[in-house]
């Protein structure tokens, strides 16, 4: 019975070894799981309403508990998140979706909101789950995606993303490592878009336990100075004239990425969008066109 579960559960916040913290909170994410395995309702879950589980339930259950207490994170163990109000399959080969990458596809979909009739054609570099060309295209009707990563099991997962979402036909894979150069295309794009590895190098080892223990590390590592997906980026990025180039940003590398813009002579209007909590979080520039001058990549 799902109740002798749900008497573990207590019996394990009493003794303290579930325990509710400022950034983490096992009982939230305890009903998460608990309900996906068991199909439970919201309401079914908060009442404790008692059924007979089978034993393989009861046993992924516990498993989910173990996993939960080791600090894997929640959309890991369901292999499921939510972004732009869609459901995506993760994996431990993906990046986990985030709340603060949101406010780059809604700034793109408000950008192109004028141009929604006309097709575009969008470039993700760094595509992991596919969230966020997977979300453009499916906001913006007239939009095609092509995503690229040099992780052949993250384009796996992208790859269902876009099926789930009946976006196949729309959105093209392509496995690429952006740092030896752009991928050759027969057109040019109308916006580039990147949530690159944007971390420290020195930085990483720091992070916390459910980061670091299970996010893939090439989805976080920017290199020395956290710029190098950036710096490589507007270097040598191939954009329709008066298309859009946008990142997301680390909250303290609104000046540096603005200033890498500046300094490449190929953009004007760059722009940086703060995220909920008042920190720099997307930064976008129009393209102008011109050559690329390689002038950004001896700075590091
Ligand atoms: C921060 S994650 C972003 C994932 C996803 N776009 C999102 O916003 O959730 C960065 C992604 O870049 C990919 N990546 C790392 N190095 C790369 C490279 N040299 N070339 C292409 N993609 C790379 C990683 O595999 C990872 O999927």
């Amino acid at each position: 019975m799902i109740s002798e579960l749900f008497s573990e559960l207590e019996h394990l916040k009493e003794n303290g070894t579930i325990k509710d913290e400022e950034n983490f909170s096992p009982s939230f994410d305890i009903s998460i799981v608990l309900r996906d395995i068991f199909k439970l309702s919201k309401t079914d879950y908060l009442i404790g309403k008692d059924f007979t589980v089978s034993e393989n339930d009861y046993s992924k259950a516990l498993q989910a508990l173990n996993d939960l207490k080791a600090l894997k994170p929640v959309q890991y163990i369901t292999g499921k998140c939510e972004f732009m109000s869609l459901e995506f399959i993760v994996n431990e080969n993906t990046l986990i979706p985030r709340p603060d990458t949101e406010i780059l596809v809604e700034y793109i979909l408000n950008h192109f909101k004028q141009n929604s009739n006309r097709e575009l054609r969008i470039l993700d570099i760094g595509t992991g789950s596919g969230c966020i060309a997977v979300s453009l295209v499916h906001y913006l009707k007239n939009a095609r995606a092509v995503c690229i990563d040099i992780s052949e099991e993250a384009l796996s997962v992208a790859e269902e993303n876009a099926k789930a979402h009946k976006l196949s036909d729309k959105i093209t894979f392509l496995r690429h490592n952006i740092l030896s150069g752009f991928p050759e295309s027969d057109f040019e794009f109308d916006c580039i878009v990147s949530n690159p590895p944007y971390i420290e190098t020195s930085v990483v080892s720091t992070l916390e336990e459910n980061v670091k223990g299970y996010e893939p590390i090439s989805a976080l590592d920017g290199g020395k100075d956290g710029l190098i997906f950036y710096r490589e980026i507007i270097n040598s990025c191939k954009l329709k004239k008066g298309g859009l180039l946008a990142f997301e940003i680390g909250y303290n590398q609104g000046g540096t990425v603005s200033e890498l813009f500046n300094k490449s002579g190929r953009f004007k209007d760059i722009e940086i969008t703060k995220d909920l909590s008042g920190n720099d979080r997307v930064v976008s520039a129009v393209f102008t066109g011109g050559i690329t001058n390689n002038n950004l990549r001896n700075t590091e």
